[in-house]
């Protein structure tokens, strides 16, 4: 086994969209396994747009990753020595140890994963913190009612992907908003959005949601904001629903964009808009993931994983998810 433990810390931080060279590896040697620890070999990595917004260098709801400090996140490893009798070599686990080949730990705040259940891989997607944001987000925030219409933007990722079917399995008609033609394909043919339109291509999104939601919009999962959100509010219902859960068209802009005067619609039609942060439901965790399971059991949901291989590919990895390059949840996965 290595005696080494690459990790990816943070060289600079970005200037708009993320450079590979905001990134480096640094070789800190593999810590030896004290009792009650355990060391763990990381087979996934998960890359998501929230680390855009950790490291800006400003504290926004959770510290900043400051400039030589290790690049954090979702990861899903194999115990691979263990003098914690909790774990055993073979176990896999979930945690937050980041952008690194190897963690040792006591297993505290990690999750031991069942491979039997599902792919160990789904704990940073469907059974994950993806999976629990578009519980929640939408579940919660939006009350879906049957007959109603939803509409979703920055569909055809991991949490909008999920949102959309959530929305099916409670009835309603519901309309993606995604930004490739094959993305596009995917919500329709595969997943069963009723509709669903690439903003990189459509020339007017009010119009084009006039004609995809004739009575109007019950719900809105917002994962994007921008112009694609500015088309939605004029086609509010009254009491319609806004779940605000991401703003990535504008992670990586330099001035912040002018939009806009929009909350007339939200006065008029007695909206309410809700944006929130996934932990306020840390506490009832357990019970989206045992649903979330049980509906993948029932298939019920479907999920699609785009895997990029190779610990020195997470910067790259991580660049092209911001650019839109993955369908579903991204992932790199160790060789
Ligand atoms: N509130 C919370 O607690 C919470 C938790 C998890 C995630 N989130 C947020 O939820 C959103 C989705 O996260 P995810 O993990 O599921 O990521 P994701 O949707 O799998 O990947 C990001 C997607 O954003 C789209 N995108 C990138 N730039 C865009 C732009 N300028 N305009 C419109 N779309 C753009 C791309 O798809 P296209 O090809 O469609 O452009 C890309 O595939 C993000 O905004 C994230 O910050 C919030």
């Amino acid at each position: 086994m290595s005696t080494v433990n690459r990790q990816f810390h943070l060289a600079a931080v970005p200037v708009g969209m993320p450079k590979e060279s905001d990134f480096k590896i640094v070789e800190a040697p593999l810590p030896s396994v004290a009792e009650g620890q355990i060391l763990i070999k990381t087979a996934y990595w998960s890359v998501d747009p929230y680390m855009r917004g950790r490291i800006t260098g400003v504290k926004s709801y959770a510290d900043p990753i400051r400039v030589g400090d290790l690049m954090l996140g979702g990861s899903v490893g194999e115990v691979v020595e263990s003098k914690n009798p909790s774990y055993q070599k073979g176990d896999f686990v979930m945690g937050m140890w980041g952008w690194q080949e190897y963690e040792v730990s006591t297993g505290k705040g990690m999750q031991k994963l069942n491979p039997q259940l599902a792919p160990v891989s789904t704990a940073l997607g469907i059974l994950g913190m993806p999976g629990l944001t578009a519980y929640f987000g939408f579940l919660d925030i939006c009350q879906p009612k049957p007959g109603e219409t939803v509409v979703i933007s920055g569909a055809a990722g991991a949490v909008g992907s999920l949102v959309g079917q959530l929305a099916k399995i409670k009835g309603c008609r519901v309309i993606g908003i995604a930004g490739a033609d094959d993305k596009v394909d995917h919500l329709v043919n595969d997943l069963g959005f009723d509709a669903a339109f690439n903003y990189k291509t459509v020339p007017n999104y009010l119009e084009k949601l006039k004609e995809l939601c004739p009575k109007g919009i019950d719900c809105y999962f917002d994962n994007v904001g921008g112009a694609i959100t500015d088309a939605v509010f004029p086609l509010l219902n009254l009491y319609a629903r806004v779940s605000i859960c991401g703003q990535i068209s504008q992670y990586n802009l330099e001035k912040p964009e002018l939009g806009p005067r929009l909350l007339t619609y939200v006065l008029v039609k007695q909206a309410r808009v809700e944006g929130f942060i996934i932990m306020r439901f840390v506490e009832r965790f357990s019970e989206g993931v045992m649903q979330m399971a049980q509906w993948l059991k029932e298939g019920k949901l479907k999920y699609r994983e785009d895997v990029m291989e190779g610990f020195e590919i997470i910067p790259a990895a991580f660049i092209a998810l911001l650019s839109g390059k993955n369908t579903g949840k991204m992932l790199v996965r160790a060789r």
